[in-house]
């Protein structure tokens, strides 16, 4: 069985001693209770953290992820942070693709392949966010749009290369919205996802990709995520800021 993956998108959230604090309590917490969670953890700390948030999770089971990468290796591009950059602090695993980032700061598809490429040379995990829009669903035309994200996006790229990627399928209605999906909804979307992975990579690496719902997930309905059979664990905004929640949401 595939351990369930639960990572935290901290967003824009968190200062310094709001995230270091998290962290050391949430480290002594897991460790105290001694429940068998069976769960990877990723935090994704802001940029300013993630040296400290490494270095406090080192030698823990529990990992750290960036929230985004500029797609250029080195040069003038003011205020950006490249993949070397991160790499050389330690950081390994990055979230791509994600909605608000699509949104606010325009990144098309063109520009997410050049940020994959430039990840995977650099040997990041990627975590890449796919998901339709409330009209589009309305219009029924959610799994057309996600065979279209996967098409312009991360079916560039090598069953070898595949290996590196975990799929978090956000619908866009769900995210910070408070009304999530129903787990019906996911589970059938997870399952048309891992069926298009199948169709291009075959069975192997569509039932070893790890498909991860994101948008609204809370302590109540985790559970009920992480039970069905295409749900491989959850991207977390809100519910993961407050550690008691977050940590409801790992032993679910
Ligand atoms: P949410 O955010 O849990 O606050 O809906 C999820 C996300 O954006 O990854």
């Amino acid at each position: 069985m595939k351990k369930k993956i639960v990572i935290a998108n901290w967003k824009m959230n968190h200062d310094f001693h709001e995230t270091t604090s998290f962290l050391r309590n949430l480290l002594k917490k897991i460790f105290e209770q001694k429940i068998n969670h069976n769960k990877e953890i990723i935090i994704a700390p802001s940029f300013p953290f993630l040296h400290i948030s490494n270095h406090i999770l080192q030698g823990s089971p529990l990992k750290i992820a960036a929230q985004n990468i500029h797609q250029m290796d080195k040069g003038s591009y003011t205020g950006e942070v490249s993949a070397s950059m991160l790499k050389s602090i330690g950081i390994s695993k990055v979230i791509l693709g994600h909605s608000e980032r699509r949104k606010f700061f325009c990144e098309k598809n063109n520009i997410l392949l050049e940020k994959i490429k430039i990840a995977l040379k650099y040997g990041f995990n990627i975590i890449f966010c796919i998901g339709e829009t409330y009209f589009e669903r309305n219009k029924n035309q959610q799994f057309n749009v996600i065979k279209d994200q996967l098409k312009h996006t991360v079916f560039h790229f090598s069953e070898n290369e595949i290996k590196f990627f975990h799929i978090a399928y956000e619908p866009i209605w769900a995210i910070g919205t408070g009304k999530s999906a129903t787990y019906q909804q996911a589970q059938k979307m997870h399952e048309f996802i891992r069926s298009l992975f199948l169709k291009k990579y075959g069975e192997n690496i569509s039932n070893k990709i790890s498909i991860l719902y994101g948008g609204s997930i809370n302590n109540f309905n985790a559970k009920d995520f992480f039970l069905q059979k295409d749900i491989d664990g959850g991207l977390i905004g809100n519910f993961s800021l407050n550690l008691e929640n977050f940590l409801k949401i790992i032993y679910s």
